[in-house]
């Protein structure tokens, strides 16, 4: 066995015992804070989910990497990396809505080797290996087999700084919505790259994104016979996903 299958079980144990505090914190008043726009929200729950997860984490794997949401780098002399997003779709968590997901994605040197999505709410547990496949509460999953574009349900997103930056995404929105069979917009990254990984929507794609919100899924999404292209722009990274047959026609109507 790898050393990342034990990895990524220890993943999902921790993750489970955060999401049922993050749950049980839903009952009463939370404490929040804006980031980088009003609606940019940083709850108490962020912060204690990424303090939960990365001190289990020092505890058994002293000398891992750790790239976390909202602590930034843990440096460590290890050729392993965590990336975490503690809560992705924070939004979605204050407001009560369920979609929101614990993420966490295992690089090996630089490769992405191990991920999973988990949503306490929906009480959903996506995850990979990789060449192993993607499981979804320990069922395969593939991605669908839609084809014609009219007849594709696609996810988006919209970046925190849409009200002062142009490049919020708009254009290719305008661009997309008269040629798909439809549109959501979600609010969790990790969690819309497994829906298309399940089948459920066709593709999704993003801009201006981090590797907390992308990196288990992006994993899941392959291992479940999805496409992903990832450009590393200046703002951020720009995602276009779906499955073999809606992705090219998706990002055929993308120009960045
Ligand atoms: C956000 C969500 C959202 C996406 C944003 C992300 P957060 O992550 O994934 O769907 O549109 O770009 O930043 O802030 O909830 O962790
Ligand atoms: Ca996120
Ligand atoms: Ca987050």
């Amino acid at each position: 066995m790898k050393v990342w299958n034990e990895m990524l079980e220890h993943a999902k144990t921790w993750s489970i015992e955060a999401g049922d505090k993050q749950l049980e914190r839903l009952e009463g008043p939370m404490h929040m804070e804006s980031k980088s726009s009003a609606i940019d929200l940083v709850t108490e729950m962020d912060v204690w989910t990424e303090k939960f997860l990365t001190e289990k984490i020092k505890k058994h794997y002293p000398d891992h990497v750790m790239r976390t949401e909202e602590g930034g780098m843990h440096e460590g002399n290890s050729d392993f990396e965590w990336i975490i997003d503690p809560i992705d779709g924070t939004v979605n968590y204050a407001h009560g809505l369920p979609h929101f997901s614990i993420s966490i994605g295992i690089r090996f040197k630089g490769t992405t080797v191990a991920g999973m999505v988990y949503a306490p709410k929906l009480q959903e547990m996506y995850e990979a290996i990789k060449g192993g496949g993607a499981y979804l509460n320990e069922k395969a999953i593939t991605v669908s087999e839609t084809k014609a574009l009219d007849r594709a349900v696609v996810g988006t997103g919209f970046p925190y700084d849409k009200g002062t930056d142009p490049d919020n995404n708009l254009t290719h929105f305008n661009n997309i919505l008269p040629k798909i069979g439809g549109i959501r917009r979600l609010g969790g990254a990790a969690l819309d790259l497994s829906q298309v990984a399940c089948g459920r929507m066709d593709g999704y794609w993003e801009i201006k994104l981090n590797s907390w919100d992308i990196e288990a899924g992006l994993l899941i999404l392959e291992e479940a016979g999805g496409v992903a292209e990832v450009v590393k722009e200046e703002k951020g990274l720009f995602v276009i996903s779906g499955s073999p047959e809606i992705f090219p026609q998706l990002k055929a109507l993308i120009e960045r």
